[in-house]
């Protein structure tokens, strides 16, 4: 396939220009300024319209079973996200609601929400678990996660969020995940990253230490939720101990982003979590500044970010964490990919997958411009179609042509 004409953002943040693109199997094999087709090869017009890498959501929450409408309510009232969590509201009331869902339905649910957010251009996502907090229950919720990615054209990354809160019915809580969750998720999902939330209310520095430094033995990277309303020492933990990332970073001061900066830990930043709660940004320009690893992610789930939207995550990014649009791209598709292990993606270049996205707009600026739509026209995953929006021209054309 080639697409011509289009206006091509390659998602290293250098600049955009006027080129086609050829996908040949499921990798792009060229790109350049006018590239002809080839007998027998399908051409898409692009008409100038903007063409970018599939985005890479590298923090979500998608698995969730019930809703936390009646928090939006509080949290109008005045009650803060940190109050809701002690009165074991938040992700307790979410832990409830995933106890009593079946594997089966946790992974419809699932699906429903994979196939919105490759609607609106994610072709790679990560998928927590974390609502468990029992060995039963996150084994569940990680197996739902694989059986939800079965057939799903997109690439679906788990991570075991084990230390996500602490299940106040449990004494020694903490043990149990360090002694018995953690070695039956390392049995039946090695290798994949282990996650906590460093927070009061939830696992003190203590826990995640311990928990990390058992994880770190059996082979499991490691993701940490820190600074997001305290800084507790999770962000130099996470240094210390070499974690893939840390998250959130609301909380952080100058000196700690510069530092996270100077090492190979990334720095995840989840703008709809500060829009949705509290108004609360991480200092970007600072940790972008000093040279840091910067991913943007949506950090989807029920409590602190109701949206999977990554268009919108640029568009807060544009506005809230003083990043430019190929600054804001650059953190969900180059970015993004390394963190999440990938190195075939994320960037247009030969050679890389063909995950990509053809925008309605003509201008990558309106990406961040535009607020609440979704501008996505197509998505191709590995070189196929798997989503296209008809224009309304293209419809009625459609619809004359057939009387
Ligand atoms: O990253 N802060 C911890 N975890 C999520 C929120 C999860 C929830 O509230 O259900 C976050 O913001």
């Amino acid at each position: 396939m080639l697409i011509r004409d289009a206006r091509i953002v390659t998602g290293d943040g250098s600049p955009a220009y006027r080129g086609s693109l050829r996908v040949e199997g499921e990798r792009i094999a060229e790109l350049g300024p006018s590239l002809t087709p080839q007998p027998g090869e399908s051409v898409l017009e692009a008409g100038g319209r903007v063409l970018l890498p599939g985005f890479v959501d590298a923090h979500t929450h998608a698995l969730f079973a019930g809703d936390r409408l009646d928090e939006l309510e509080l949290r109008r009232q005045g009650k803060s996200y940190l109050e809701i969590l002690a009165a074991g509201g938040g992700i307790l009331s979410t832990v409830r609601a995933v106890r009593q869902s079946s594997e089966r339905e946790l992974a419809d649910r699932l699906r429903e929400r994979l196939y919105w957010m490759l609607e609106q251009g994610t072709t790679s996502m990560e998928i927590k678990s974390g609502y468990g907090l029992s060995t039963r229950d996150e084994l569940k919720m990680l197996r739902a996660i694989q059986r939800a990615a079965e057939g799903f054209p997109g690439t679906v990354v788990a991570t075991a969020l084990l230390g996500h809160a602490i299940d106040p019915a449990v004494p020694g809580f903490v043990e149990q995940v360090v002694s018995e969750t953690l070695p039956a998720v390392h049995a039946e999902f090695p290798g994949l990253c282990v996650d906590a939330f460093c927070e009061q209310n939830a696992f003190s520095l203590a826990d995640c230490r311990r928990l990390f430094e058992r994880a770190r033995e059996l082979g499991h990277p490691l993701r940490l939720h820190a600074d997001q309303f305290t800084s507790l020492g999770g962000l130099e933990l996470a240094r210390e101990l070499g974690a893939r990332s840390v998250d959130h970073l609301e909380a952080s001061s100058r000196e700690a982003l510069q530092a996270l900066a100077h090492s190979e830990t990334y720095g995840v930043l989840l703008p709809v979590t500060g829009f949705h709660t509290d108004g609360r940004y991480a200092d970007a320009r600072c940790f972008q500044d000093a040279g840091g690893k910067l991913v943007l992610a949506s950090n989807c789930n029920p409590g602190s970010a109701p949206s999977s939207s990554m268009p919108f995550v640029i568009a807060l990014a544009l506005r809230k964490l003083g990043l430019t649009v190929l600054e804001a791209i650059r953190a969900c598709t180059q970015s993004a990919a390394r963190l999440l292990g990938f190195s075939d993606r994320g960037l247009l270049a030969p050679g890389m997958r063909a995950d990509l996205l053809l925008l309605q707009h003509r201008d990558e600026r309106l990406l961040g411009y535009e607020l609440g739509g979704n501008p996505v026209q197509s998505v191709i995953v590995a070189g196929a179609t798997v989503f296209h929006r008809r224009e309304l021209g293209e419809a009625l054309a459609a619809r004359d042509s057939t009387g």
